[in-house]
Order: structure tokens, then sequence, then C-alpha cells
């Protein structure tokens, strides 16, 4: 049985969750609209993957007796300056989510709530990848004029890491 206090950091993790996932669709969805396909591909898949981490959240929760609850979504931003812009936006929200998620495995081992401890491990490492994943692609922007944005839209479709 989760504590309520548990219970409440859990939820408000699901809704973290969903706003990342709206984010990186507002993103997906603007970049698509400046002509970036692949760009475009990275962050709706991006987006998917947000869901699903919506979804463990959900299904842990009630697992272990809590109510997990459906959150009243943010709009994200519609625009974005440009690609780095975006991308950095993306990894300041990804730093965001790291440090929520490193609250609940402090709360856990407080609470010696060892099953939820051993549980959210899986979303510190996929924090771990996501950052990183995120700060290569800054980088690699960084090394880019404008003129290399073509050739980069293209060279993301290949970029996808399966976490
Ligand atoms: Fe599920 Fe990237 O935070």
């Amino acid at each position: 049985m989760l504590s309520t206090k548990m219970l409440q950091i859990l939820n408000d993790q699901v809704a973290k969750e969903v706003y990342a996932s709206h984010l990186y669709l507002a993103m997906a969805s603007w970049a698509e609209n400046e002509g970036l396909a692949g760009i475009a591909d990275w962050f709706y898949a991006q987006s998917e993957e947000e869901r699903e981490h919506m979804m463990k959240f959900i299904r842990y929760i009630n697992e272990r007796g809590g109510h997990a609850e459906v959150p009243l979504v943010e709009k994200p931003p519609k625009d974005f300056p440009g690609v780095k812009e975006a991308f950095d936006a993306a990894l300041d929200h990804e730093k965001m989510v790291s440090g929520a998620i490193n609250d609940i495995a402090a709360l856990a081992f407080d609470e010696k709530d060892f099953a939820t401890h051993n549980w959210i491990q899986w979303f510190i490492e996929e924090q771990r990848e996501e950052e990183d994943s995120v700060q290569g692609i800054i980088d690699k922007l960084e090394l880019l004029g404008k003129h290399g944005l073509y050739v980069f839209d293209r060279d993301i479709m290949s970029m996808r890491g399966d976490h």
C-alpha cells in the first residue's frame, strides 16, 4: 500500500509525464510546419515514449492500491524560436523530470517503500539516457551552421535510441 505522500508524488509525476508528452507533440507539430520532417519524427516518437511513461505510473499506482488520476494538461507553447532552442527547452524539461524522479526515489527510501524504490530505478536510468540523447543532439546542432540543418534533419532519422 502506498502512503498518502507517495500517492500524491506519483500522481504529480503522471501530470509531469503527460505534460512532457504534450510538449514534445507541440515541438513535433512546429517542426513539421517548418518542413523539418526528420526532427518532427524524432519529437513525435519522443511524445509517444512520454505517454508510455505516463502509463507506467498509472498502472503502478493502481497496482499498489492507489487511484491514479488523469490530470488536466497545461497547453504547451505553439511556436519555438528555432531548432536549437527547442532542444534546449527539451533538455531543461528532462532535467526537471530527472529531479522529480530523484525526489520519488528519495521519498521511497525514507519511507522504506523498497518496492517503489526498486520500481523507480528504471526511470532513473531512462532519464540518464534521455538527457544524454538530447545533449548529444544539442552538441551536434552546435557544430552546424544554418546550412547544415538540411543534412541534420535527415541525419536525426537514424539517431533514435530504442529505450
Ligand atoms: Fe518521461 Fe522524459 O520524462
